[in-house]
């Protein structure tokens, strides 16, 4: 009777081998990943490969335009209601970010839910001036230019501080974050966690 007792009792540290749990789901995971390679070749072939540009340009247009209803309709993890927070919120959780108290989340924390946000929007902006730029009425106009180079330059300090954020997480919570944008998978919450 003791033995079996002893044999169910989980070894000490048996959370940290808990099997990883399904956050991220295989639409945004192929989102993110197919959204990087559209935003890379966009930049790469923005000045001397014309065709090239517009094509990738119109893939980001589609995923993001994909990401925006599967914000609204997706899986629990990929909902906007799940991770977009209040500002407060998100100044807040920067506070503790700083002082080094803040929580580990399993999905989007509420700083990583802000530059979503901020991404999606400036690559809509994006999109958008560059495809008025294509039309008869606004070809050639200064702003429109301006503001699709403006625009695209501001994405580039995003995506730097994103990537920046994404390996701060992953350094304080010990845990690989890319990777859980590969396989989708995190370690589950602990009692400490918000889910
Ligand atoms: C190689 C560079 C990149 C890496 C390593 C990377 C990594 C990641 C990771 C790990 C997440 C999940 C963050 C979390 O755990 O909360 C994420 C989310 C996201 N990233 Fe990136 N990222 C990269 C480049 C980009 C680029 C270039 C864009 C857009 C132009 C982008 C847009 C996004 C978006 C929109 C999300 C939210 C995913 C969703 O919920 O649909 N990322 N990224
Ligand atoms: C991820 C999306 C995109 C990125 C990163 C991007 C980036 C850029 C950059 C850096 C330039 C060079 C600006 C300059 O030096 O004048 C450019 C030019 C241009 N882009 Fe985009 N772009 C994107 C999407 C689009 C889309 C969707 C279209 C149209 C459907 C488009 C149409 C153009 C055109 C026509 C130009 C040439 C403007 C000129 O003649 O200088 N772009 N883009």
């Amino acid at each position: 009777m003791a033995t079996t007792t002893l044999a169910r009792t989980p070894p000490p540290g048996a959370d940290a081998v808990a099997p990883p749990t399904r956050v991220w789901d295989l639409a945004v995971r192929l989102f993110h990943w197919s959204l990087v390679a559209s935003f890379a070749v966009a930049w790469i072939s923005a000045e001397e490969w014309q065709d090239l540009h517009l094509w990738a340009g119109y893939a980001a247009a589609a995923l993001v335009a994909f990401r925006l209803v599967w914000g609204l309709a997706g899986t629990r993890y990929a909902r906007f209601r799940q991770f977009v927070r209040r500002p407060r919120v998100v100044v807040a959780y920067l506070r503790e970010f700083l002082s080094g108290r803040e929580a580990r989340y399993l999905g989007h924390n509420p700083a990583g839910g802000a530059m979503i946000l901020a991404l999606l929007l400036a690559l809509a902006g994006l999109c958008l001036t560059g495809w008025l730029y294509t039309t008869d009425a606004y070809w050639g106009v200064e702003w429109v230019e301006e503001t699709h180079e403006l625009l695209a330059n501001l994405l580039l300090a995003l995506v730097g501080l994103h990537v920046l954020g994404v390996l701060l997480a992953s350094l304080r919570h010990r845990e690989n974050l890319v990777r859980a944008m590969v396989t989708g998978r995190k370690r589950p919450a602990g009692p400490d966690d918000l889910a």
